[in-house]
């Protein structure tokens, strides 16, 4: 599904890299350490998010945005939204703290997620777009600042991404 619709979204080697992210994410990561949600309508995934842990000096917890995908005939009908803010709202009964992500403020805003500046919260990577490092605290507003540059898993850990 991914590769389908970044394919649609940005052509084919998009597809191929952010299929290869999402393989790598469910291949790769410890259970512990990541959050899949689906969107089901007639027995067919019709949108999918993963949130992936970063791992923070401080005992923070926090998960990273990314990828999100939803079916690309399918677009505009508010299932990216209520998947995410369906994620937004388990995460919470985890205690998990602060989420991330990186990509269009005009989308993610309609989410909660606002511009953060590396000065409060780094990203694991340089930033080719530091304007779509963004974020929301899940338990105070705004975000605190956090020292040190946090890691994220391995499927993630490619400069490529970021
Ligand atoms: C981005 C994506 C997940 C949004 O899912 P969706 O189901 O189409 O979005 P929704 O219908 O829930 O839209 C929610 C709001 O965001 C807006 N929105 C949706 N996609 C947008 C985009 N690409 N840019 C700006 N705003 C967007 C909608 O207009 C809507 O706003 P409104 O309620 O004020 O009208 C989907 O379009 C997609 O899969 N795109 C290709 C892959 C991608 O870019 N993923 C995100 C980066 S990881």
């Amino acid at each position: 599904m991914f590769v389908k619709v970044f394919s649609d979204s940005g052509g084919e080697s998009e597809g191929i890299l952010v299929g290869n992210l999402a393989h790598a994410l469910m291949t790769e990561t410890d259970e512990q350490d990541i959050y899949g949600f689906a969107a089901i309508e007639r027995q067919k995934i019709i949108g999918c998010m993963f949130f992936s842990r970063l791992f923070f000096e401080s005992d923070v917890c926090a998960f990273i945005l990314s990828p999100v995908a939803v079916h690309t005939d399918r677009h505009g009908k508010g299932i990216g939204r209520k998947l995410i803010q369906y994620g937004i709202q388990i995460l919470k009964s985890k205690r998990v703290e602060l989420i991330m992500t990186y990509g269009d403020i005009n989308f993610y805003s309609k989410v909660g997620f606002k511009p953060v500046s590396e000065d409060v919260v780094k990203a694991p990577f340089q930033l080719s777009r530091p304007e779509g490092w963004l974020g929301q605290s899940l338990i105070s507003d705004p975000i605190p600042p956090l020292t040190g540059r946090p890691f994220c898993v391995k499927a993630l850990n490619n400069p490529r991404y970021w």
